[in-house]
Order: structure tokens, then C-alpha cells, then sequence
């Protein structure tokens, strides 16, 4: 094959950020989320299980779709003001006079000199405020009556990325603002919040307002299919001039258990091996060694934050005898991916621990679901169900805890350090064998 253009191996392979040249058509994700984004009005929530590609899917959709669009990175304690604002700041560069002029009179000029007032209104406040170390306010003008003013005159629509991570009164005041969008749609079409987040956003957005029902388009994210997944090595392939034989990809493919992220991980950490940085000359094909060199790699790197996970659940408070975060999660491994209500996984805990409360139970299922303790499970409300909120965890939990087992029995002592590289080498091992 005749190479033509250059690509540099970090830009092909993507694990910490949204993919472009690997980007992989999900069609049946592709056809709702492009007919909720072709229809005047419609508000949308894209939501789905951590990792399983929303921002990649909205970035290069709205890339070929939108004109243009703004995107706010939400963060648990931001307030609807500071939401407001960001939005308002992240508008600047569409009402700069000089681009502005460029543009054949796109932005008319009394909405622009709007912006602007504003704009200079809010200078001269923080040069006040800087004095006093107070938090930015939002000015009465900037109404979201106005904001939307402002994202419709510049065919913008506004991404509200992590959605879920902002607290439930600020998410009231957004879904009100999502109504005034709907309602001002007829004068700008293309105006919208696109809002993205865990499972249960979409529920979170609709049940602040029965109204909002058929003007939020809900568009479910599911895990990427092997075929999916197989089309990054396969796209990478092309891009840098190497062959991964048959059996290394379907190894490369079942190790990533429908998480994108693993397999640009693994194809970068092969391309490390093998010396490849960027587009290469000559072909080269890449054996069993290379893929072996690429999961030590990963071992290496994944074991510190798979081990810092692990620990914070595992936790405990002087003199505790029960280890909550093992009892919980041993439990929890008896169900499937799906997971288990509540009353299921206490009865699986009675069956060794009689005397297990559902309070207790109730209390630390909430912690574990917190970054304090890793947020090693989640909760759908949909399905009233518990799960590991990664597989990675739940195959990672299920190694730790046959290897915790074995090294009990072996030494016959109750408390064992179990080794995180080790757990992850013995679960790449069964992954890759069955
Ligand atoms: N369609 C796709 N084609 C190729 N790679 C993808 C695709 N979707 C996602 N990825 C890759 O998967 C990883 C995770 O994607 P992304 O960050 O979009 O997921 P997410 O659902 O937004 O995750 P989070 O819940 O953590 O925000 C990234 O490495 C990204 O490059
Ligand atoms: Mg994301």
C-alpha cells in the first residue's frame, strides 16, 4: 500500500481523548442522535455508561453537522450562574467585532453591541470584585432569555458535558432553560442544549418537568460491539503502515471489552513496542511479542489506578473487623454485568453474614458510587440496580478476590496483601484465553 500522508501515532491512537482519524460510525447511535439533531427545537440528552464513547460520538457529529457549537465541562458544586456565564465567555469569539465584520452581517448589530454592553459591563464588576475576592455574578441582562439570543444568532448550540455531575437544583434551573430554547425555537432552529452524562441523565432531565417529555430526544449510548471495536486497530492499521495479524487483533479486540478507551490504549502501547511513532515507510507486521511488551505496559500503567480504586473501597476505620467494600463487592460478583437490586445483593451477604443490615448496606453502596471510594459501582434507577460502574472493575474485583483465596490458603491467615500487577496479569491471562 502507497502511504500519502503522515500521521503521528498519538493522534491515531486516543485513549485520554475524543477520537478523529479512528472514529468509528456507530450507525444505529448515529441515526437518532442526527434526527434529534435535525429536528427545530429538540432538546437532547446523550447518555450511556462511562466511557462508552458520548463525547468522541457529539464531537465529530457535531463537527460535520453544526455550524458551530460551544461546550461547557460540567463539575460537581458549579452553579447555574457560573454555567451562564461560561456559556456567555465561551460566545466571545462570535461577537469579536472584528470577525464579526468579516462575516457578512451574520451577528445584527444591535445584538452584538448587546454582547458586548454586557461584556464590558462584567469587566468593570470584576476589576470590583478582584478587590474583594468575591465570585463573578451574573448580571441582570445576561437573562437566559438573552443567552439564548446570543447561541441563536451564531447557529451555536450549547454542550453541557458531565451533566450529571452538577447538583440536582442546578439541573432544575437548566431543564427550565431547555424549555425556553423549545420555545424560542421558531425563530432560531437550530438553537439547543446538548446535554451528556451517566446512565440516569435523561431521567434526571425529564422528571423536572413532565412537559419536557417529547422535547428531549434521549439518545442511549450502549458499549462499542466487537465489530466496532475491531475498526480502531483496523483504521490505526492503515493510518501507520503496520499489519496486526488475525490473532493479535482478536486478542486486542477481547481484551478491550467494548471500551474504546482499552483499545487505543493497547494499539498505542503495541505501536511503543514496535518503535512506530508515526506513519512508517515499509510495512512491518507485529508478532506475539510486541503484543505481550504492549500489555506489560499496561499493566504498568493501569496498575496504580486500578490499585488506588481498589484501596479507597477497601478502606477501613480503626479497629473495623468487616471490610464493607470486599463483603459489598464479593457479593456483587455473583450477578452478572447488569447487577443486582439491593434486597438481592443483602441476601447474598446474609448467606455469610446473618447479621448484615440493610442500613449499612444502603449507606456504603452510596459511598462506593462516591470518588472518595473509587466509584467502583453504579446505580440505575431505571433498573432499581447496582452494577460495577466499569467491566475492567468487575474482572479486575473478580481476580483480586480468587487471588486473595488462594493466597489465603496458602498462608491460612486471614489478611493478605494481594499484588495489583499481579491481579491485572492474571486477568489479561484468563481474558485472552477464553
Ligand atoms: N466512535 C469511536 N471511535 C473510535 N474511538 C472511540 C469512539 N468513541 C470513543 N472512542 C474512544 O474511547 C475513549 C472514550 O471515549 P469518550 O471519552 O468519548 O467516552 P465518554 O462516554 O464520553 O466517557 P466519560 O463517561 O468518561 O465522559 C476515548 O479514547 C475515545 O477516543
Ligand atoms: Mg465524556
Amino acid at each position: 500500500m502507497t502511504v500519502t500522508r503522515s500521521y503521528e501515532v498519538q493522534d491515531v491512537f486516543t485513549p485520554t481523548r475524543p477520537a478523529r482519524s479512528t472514529f468509528v460510525e456507530r450507525q444505529s447511535v448515529n441515526d437518532r442522535l442526527v434526527a434529534a439533531l435535525e429536528t427545530p427545537g429538540k432538546q437532547i440528552v446523550v447518555y450511556g455508561y462511562s466511557g462508552c464513547g458520548k463525547t468522541t460520538l457529539l464531537v465529530n457529529k457535531l463537527h460535520q453537522l453544526y455550524e458551530n457549537h460551544i461546550t461547557t465541562r460540567c463539575y460537581s458544586g458549579l452553579t447555574f450562574e457560573q454555567l451562564m456565564l461560561d456559556a456567555f465567555d465561551r460566545l466571545a469569539p462570535f461577537y469579536d467585532s472584528e470577525r464579526t465584520h468579516t462575516k457578512t452581517n451574520k451577528v445584527s448589530s444591535s445584538i452584538q453591541m448587546n454582547y458586548l454592553g454586557i461584556k464590558g459591563q462584567m469587566a468593570g464588576d470584576s476589576a470590583r470584585q478582584d478587590q474583594t475576592k468575591q465570585l463573578r455574578v451574573l448580571p441582570p441582562q445576561l437573562t437566559p432569555q438573552n443567552l439564548a439570543i446570543f447561541l441563536g444568532e451564531t447557529h451555536c448550540c450549547w454542550v453541557l458535558d458531565d451533566f450529571h455531575k452538577i447538583d440536582s437544583r442546578e439541573k432544575v434551573k437548566m431543564a427550565q432553560v431547555m424549555k425556553l430554547f423549545v420555545d424560542m425555537a421558531d425563530t432560531y432552529p437550530e438553537l439547543r442544549i446538548i446535554a451528556i452524562g451517566a446512565v440516569d441523565t435523561a431521567r434526571q432531565v425529564i422528571q423536572f418537568d413532565r412537559e419536557m417529555d417529547n422535547r428531549v430526544s434521549e439518545v442511549f449510548v450502549p458499549l462499542m460491539t466487537e465489530a466496532e471495536i475491531r475498526e480502531i486497530p483496523d483504521q490505526g492499521e492503515k493510518l501507520l503502515n503496520f499489519s496486526l495479524p488475525p490473532a493479535i487483533k482478536n486478542q486486542v479486540v477481547r481484551f478491550s471489552d467494548g471500551l474504546a478507551s482499552i483499545c487505543h490504549q493497547l494499539c498505542l502501547n503495541i505501536c511503543f513496542a514496535a518503535e512506530i511513532r508515526r506513519t512508517i515507510e515499509a510495512n512491518i507486521e507485529i508478532n506475539q511479542d510486541v503484543l505481550d511488551k504492549a500489555l506489560e505496559l499496561y499493566v504498568e500503567e493501569s496498575a496504580d489506578t486500578l490499585k488506588g480504586a481498589f484501596d479507597q473501597a477497601f478502606r477501613q476505620s480503626h479497629g473495623q473487623t468487616l471490610n464493607d467494600g470486599k463483603v459489598i463487592l464479593r457479593a456483587l460478583l455473583k450477578y452478572n454485568q447488569e447487577g443486582a437490586t439491593k434486597e438481592e445483593i443483602l441476601a447474598k451477604i446474609k448467606r455469610k453474614q446473618p447479621e448484615y443490615k440493610m442500613p449499612t448496606l444502603t449507606n456504603f453502596l452510596r459511598h462506593l458510587q462516591s470518588p472518595d471510594r473509587g466509584e467502583l459501582i453504579r446505580y440505575d434507577p431505571a433498573s432499581a440496580r447496582y452494577s460495577f460502574s466499569e467491566n475492567i472493575y468487575r474482572a479486575y474485583a473478580a481476580t483480586y478476590f480468587e487471588r486473595e483465596q488462594q493466597k489465603e490458603t496458602r498462608a491460612q491467615k486471614t489478611t493478605v496483601n494481594v499484588d495489583a500487577e499481579d491481579v491485572l496479569r492474571h486477568l489479561i491471562r484468563d481474558t485472552l484465553a477464553h
